[in-house]
């Protein structure tokens, strides 16, 4: 399997891009519109035909480059059926799943950041693609979006926590230069999540967050719901 890990910079986003190195079948995970150039230049280098472009959620903190991919190649957009996004080719629900080639992603609903929060999980549990909902030594803010702390702590424990220890975590950011992680290793030393730490605890700490109202919100959020379409576009 042929496996990128791509970052915008500005807002410490990452992209993934999964491929079949035989059939050149690939789906690309939480793409950045100013980065459209860069995906589509290692699209085309490595001679990949993107079939799907997958969000793990909708972001509140960059536009998606979702829809401009998906003009520019035959890739459908999907996302979480309860994300409440208009304009997907295809919506998730728990346990579909996203074929490239000889692998594929199984969708996990695994709410508490957002209601949509989607994880991704590679046919054979080597690797997670975990969006905001578990991050490395983290998770994301759970006070906006439809967010439930309580809800998020039961996504984590119940859904990606029960992964090998040795699953590879992919999350959708990070701020201090860290790339992955694994199960393992976040049951261990999260700060917030592992294992010793129980929902009440949790849910003290999400609620003792001061936490900014996030730049981008009030732009990348009408344009998020709506796949990345701009609104002269009919969805
Ligand atoms: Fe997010």
């Amino acid at each position: 399997m042929l496996f990128r890990q791509l970052i915008d910079s500005t807002t410490s986003t990452f992209t993934y891009v999964l491929a079949d190195s035989q059939t050149r079948e690939a789906v690309l995970i939480d793409p950045v519109r100013e980065q459209h150039h860069r995906d589509m230049q290692i699209i085309e280098e490595l001679q990949l035909k993107l079939r799907f472009i997958l969000e793990t959620h909708i972001h509140a903190d960059h536009i998606t480059g979702a829809h401009e991919l998906a003009q520019e190649t035959s890739a459908l957009c999907a996302v979480a059926a309860c994300s409440g996004a208009q304009g997907a080719d295809q919506w998730l629900e728990e346990g579909d799943t996203i074929c490239f080639g000889q692998h594929h992603l199984e969708a996990r609903c695994t709410p508490g950041h957002t209601a949509g929060c989607l994880t991704y999980v590679l046919d054979n549990q080597r690797m997670a693609f975990t969006g905001d909902t578990l991050m490395v030594r983290g998770c994301g803010r759970t006070d906006f979006q439809e967010g439930s702390a309580a809800q998020l702590y039961d996504s984590v424990h119940k859904k990606i926590f029960p992964l090998p220890d040795d699953c590879l975590i992919y999350p959708a950011h990070d701020y201090q230069g860290r790339t992955a992680s694994t199960v393992g290793e976040e049951k261990k030393h999260n700060p917030r999540l592992a294992e010793h730490i129980d929902a009440d605890a949790f849910i003290q700490i999400m609620e003792g967050l001061d936490l900014k109202y996030p730049a981008k919100i009030d732009v990348a959020l009408p344009i998020n719901m709506r796949c990345g379409k701009p609104n002269n576009e009919s969805v």
